[in-house]
């Protein structure tokens, strides 16, 4: 590993670190994409997991799964994430409505706000028809969190159901780019997952976001076969190439001294590098 490990932090997974040039660059927000069952969650654990083992505080924010479910889902990994403190802001869990009343998240959303009376009706109606998460409740509950303990690794799990259930638009956009200043700035070093990006529309967080991994999920020859990319880093070298990913009962490994086979490089090659 070169000089710059001592000015990285380690994502939890040695392959995944070495294709960073060392590791994650801390106190700054990334974007952990990828399709259904590719290991995001996994590797999130892991980052997190980490982070614990070094003595940091490490908060995971669970939109997806209740943190029942969560911890279910890792105990074959035999991870302790006791240690993790798992907020679930899923509108229907109970401890939700008590974190962040709706007075604040409604000063929050007047401030600094430009939008007309339409968009205004509109929100509102969509605040009946969905329950309240957006980006910009969350940021509020983030902040309380931040604000009762100091910690230094946060994933949000994942931005593709927080944008669900607040609605899509502008106003998600900008609060979206709100709440990656908000965690640039708070010093925290972020994992965001994401599904797979629509390749016809650039969404903020993707151009806003210092960095980006992606988790592949792929069947060739009937098999599944996995690998790992970091599409952008930025400040830092990086791998340029996919490398080969395995979920075993120790959690994602990556070897990134390995080449992915040519089958799969070929469905690299013939997809556009994006975000690159
Ligand atoms: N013990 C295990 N050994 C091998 N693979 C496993 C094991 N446990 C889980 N997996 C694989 O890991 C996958 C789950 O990965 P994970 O939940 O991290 O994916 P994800 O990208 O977060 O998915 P989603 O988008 O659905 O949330 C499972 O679909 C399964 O294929
Ligand atoms: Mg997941």
């Amino acid at each position: 590993m070169s000089d710059n490990a001592l000015h990285r932090m380690s994502t939890g997974v040695e392959g995944i670190d070495k294709m960073l040039d060392g590791g994650l660059i801390p106190g700054r927000p990334y974007i952990v994409a990828g399709s259904y069952g590719s290991g995001k969650t996994t590797f999130c654990v892991q980052f997190l997991q980490q982070g614990v083992r070094q003595g940091e505080r490490a908060l995971f924010v669970s939109i997806d799964e209740p943190p029942a479910e969560l911890r279910e889902n890792v105990r074959f990994l035999g991870w302790d994430v006791g240690k993790i403190r798992i907020l679930d802001v899923h509108p229907a869990a109970k401890a939700y409505s008590r974190r962040v009343s709706l007075v604040e998240v409604a000063a929050q959303r007047a401030v600094g706000s430009l939008r007309d009376a339409r968009a205004d009706a509109k929100t509102e109606s969509m605040k009946q028809m969905s329950p309240d998460l957006s980006p910009q409740s969350l940021q509020l509950m983030l902040k309380q969190e931040l604000q009762e303990v100091k910690y230094s690794r946060v994933v949000i799990d994942s931005l593709t159901s927080l944008k669900r259930l607040s609605g899509e638009g502008d106003d998600n956009d900008t609060g979206i780019m709100s709440l990656l200043r908000f965690l640039s700035e708070a010093n925290v070093t972020t994992l965001i997952v994401t599904d797979l990006p629509d390749p016809t529309t650039l969404e903020p967080e993707m151009f806003l976001s210092r960095g980006i991994i992606k988790f592949h999920r792929l069947m060739v020859a009937m098999k599944t076969e996995r690998c790992v990319s970091v599409e952008k880093f930025r400040g830092s070298a990086h791998d340029p190439l996919p490398r080969p990913l395995v979920i075993t009962k120790s959690g994602v490994a990556v070897d990134a001294d390995k080449k992915v086979g040519k089958t799969i490089l070929r469905m690299f090659q013939a997809v556009p590098l994006d975000f690159s």
